[in-house]
């Protein structure tokens, strides 16, 4: 593509939430949103899997795209493989980490939600960023899968109940400690597509942090200076999977700006 696109990584629909806040700042940025539904779901892989395959995946689409950049929108491959990706490829990426900082910064009661892919919760990078940035605060992780797949529905147009979300809440709530979260990182690039519902089904006034909104500010910070031709720019979405049901998730992508949809 001409001119070279920002290239936004996800294992599925989750990176959207990202992807929104990347076109408030840079509207006229020609985007490549790529969902590697082949490979999906990453939250209940191992490690070793994600290691190998994302680096791997990443730079075929690095050829094919020839992008400005590559924004991995997904907090289970950044949190396990950005290392990896970053030597790998000759060019700008942005990872997607927990929002632990700015959730500590919010926390009256000192108490922190985690709320993510069970591959990200355990991640010794969330212990990292725990240590460094809410030493005072206890954290509570949840880890996931169904919470996943929920946004995954909703992009599709299936509405759950609100008791699907309710039971996932009240299981995050029960951990100890939980009692006292009032901040909950959605650390999970899926989960702020379900915000909304999350909130009407926790049981305890809570406030929700994301990623999404930094990860554009260093996203445009990256590409100042940078300008694009066109006002109302073209962009693509690119599923991984040959045999994803491409029609169900279109209405939910147009909605996003994503008109051309294909798989690789
Ligand atoms: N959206 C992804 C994340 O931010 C992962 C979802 C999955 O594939 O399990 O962690």
């Amino acid at each position: 593509m001409t001119p070279r696109p920002l290239l936004i990584f996800d294992s599925g629909v989750g990176g959207l939430s990202v992807l929104r806040a990347i076109r408030t700042l840079l509207p006229a940025a020609p985007l490549v949103y790529v969902a590697d539904s082949a490979g999906y779901p990453y939250g209940t892989r191992s490690p070793a899997e994600i290691e190998a395959r994302v680096p791997a995946l990443l730079g075929r689409l690095a050829e094919r795209f020839d992008p400005e950049l590559i924004v991995i929108a997904c907090n289970t491959a950044s949190t396990i493989a950005l290392d990896a990706v970053r030597a790998a490829l000759d060019l700008p990426i942005v990872g997607t980490v927990p929002a632990i900082k700015p959730a500590a910064a919010l926390s009256k009661t000192r108490a922190i939600g985690v709320l993510g892919t069970e591959a990200t919760v355990r991640q010794p990078y969330v212990d990292r960023l725990a240590a460094e940035f809410a030493a005072d605060c206890t954290i509570v992780r949840h880890g996931s899968a169904g919470l996943v797949e929920l946004a995954e529905a909703k992009l599709r147009g299936d509405a759950a109940p609100l008791e699907a979300y309710r039971e996932i809440m009240d299981a995050l709530f029960a951990r100890p400690g939980g009692d006292r979260i009032d901040t909950i990182v959605l650390a999970c690039t899926h989960f702020p597509l379900v915000a909304e519902e999350l909130a009407a089904a926790s049981s305890q006034p809570v406030a929700f942090v994301d990623g999404a909104e930094g990860i554009a500010r260093r996203t445009a910070w990256l590409m100042r200076g940078r300008r694009w031709p066109d006002a109302r720019p073209r962009h693509l979405a690119l599923f991984t999977g040959r045999a994803t049901d491409v029609g169900a998730y279109r209405p939910g992508l147009a909605a996003f700006g994503l008109e051309q949809v294909e798989t690789l």
